[in-house]
């Protein structure tokens, strides 16, 4: 899809000079770019390592100093993490430069052209692909509003996150559920598959029994407000890919409240993913515990993965499960899963 505005937005190829673009994927094929002068800033690991496999320098952050000669921008879904992409892609070219937009129109490219009208001029605006793409003339000055920029705010007391990372507003109600149905006592060493800012980390930490809890997610911005949520010494921070994540020595508990849609598309193989990592990185004896919403079909996954698997709590929304003792020859083991 974007491969064909990008290619209308350059028509004459690959654009002069150093070129930053906020937001590329892995898989974009992005003719008429070139890899010498691009930097992609890019948070979700998954994708971050895809570009890097391709030769395309990613990063997760600009420092302050840097300098592009032009900016594309792939808005994100929420609108205050497009907002401070836009901001923190305009604070880092100079006044005349070009600002480039692509987005969908279900990720609020309308909208966003409105508000970028009434604050620059905008022009070369395309429509393709149920989506658009326009390009903005930086202006002179401060133009973007104070509000714009990315700034921490309190998601919960004590917890702080960023515009655009999951469950942002407020302790997610799935993830509430499972730490009330957590035992009292929780074994040693612990993961959380997709632990976002920390929130169920914490009180995983608050049990009785936890000597190691290793916190795993895909979004550099979360797990760095995670890191910022959480400062007990057990805590161990991996910015990675649970689907592949592994630890030197099996663990013996793992708790999860695993994503399931990539991108705006329901896909529960994502969720069966992190019960196979579960799976592989317990003991014979681990113990997994997981909310998932009610009508997402994990049970045949968990069942070829764990020997018993309980419902222990829930309401019409969401399901908490107990899963624990692999099935020792079975399918798991089969498929180099347990130890
Ligand atoms: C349903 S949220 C739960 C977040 C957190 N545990 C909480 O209670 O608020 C799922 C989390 O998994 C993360 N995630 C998505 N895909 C991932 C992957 N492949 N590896 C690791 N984390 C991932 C998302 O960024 C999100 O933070």
């Amino acid at each position: 899809m974007t491969q064909s505005r990008l290619e209308l937005a350059f028509p004459q190829g690959t654009p002069e000079g150093k070129l930053l673009f906020v937001g590329a994927a892995a898989g974009d094929n992005l003719h008429p770019l070139s890899p010498e002068t691009l930097t992609v800033l890019q948070r979700q690991y998954a994708d971050h390592a895809g570009l890097k496999a391709r030769g395309i320098e990613a990063v997760t952050a600009l420092s302050g100093d840097a300098r592009f000669d032009l900016a594309i921008v792939r808005l994100a879904r929420a609108k205050a993490a497009a907002r401070a992409d836009i901001a923190l892609a305009a604070g880092h070219l100079p006044a005349g430069a070009s600002l480039w937009i692509d987005g969908q129109k279900t990720d609020g490219v309308d909208s966003i052209l409105k508000e970028l009208r009434k604050l620059a001029h905008v022009d070369e605006v395309t429509s393709k692909a149920h989506g658009k793409i326009f390009r903005v003339g930086i202006p002179q000055g401060d133009w973007i509003p104070a509000e714009w920029h990315a700034r921490e705010h309190e998601a919960a007391p004590g917890f702080v996150t960023l515009p655009g990372v999951f469950s942002a507003d407020g302790i997610d109600p799935g993830s509430a559920l499972l730490a009330q149905h957590l035992p009292e006592k929780l074994p040693t060493r612990v993961v959380d598959l997709g632990a976002g800012w920390g929130w169920l980390s914490a009180q995983a930490l608050s049990r009785a029994g936890v000597s190691e809890l290793h916190l795993v997610e895909a979004d550099h911005a979360a797990i760095e407000s995670a890191r910022r949520n959480i400062t007990d010494p057990r805590a161990t921070f991996h910015w990675a890919d649970a689907r592949d994540f592994r630890l030197p020595d099996p663990v013996n508990g793992v708790i999860m409240n695993p994503p399931f849609h990539q991108g705006r598309q329901a896909d529960p193989k994502l969720g069966a993913a992190f019960i196979a990592t579960a799976a592989r990185i317990l003991t014979g004896a681990g113990r997994l515990w997981m909310v998932a919403n009610r009508h997402l079909p994990y049970e045949a996954v968990l069942a070829e993965y764990f020997g018993q698997v309980h419902e222990i709590g829930g309401d019409n929304r969401f399901k908490v499960i107990e899963a624990t003792a692999a099935n020792r020859g079975s399918a798991a083991t089969r498929k180099g899963g347990r130890r």
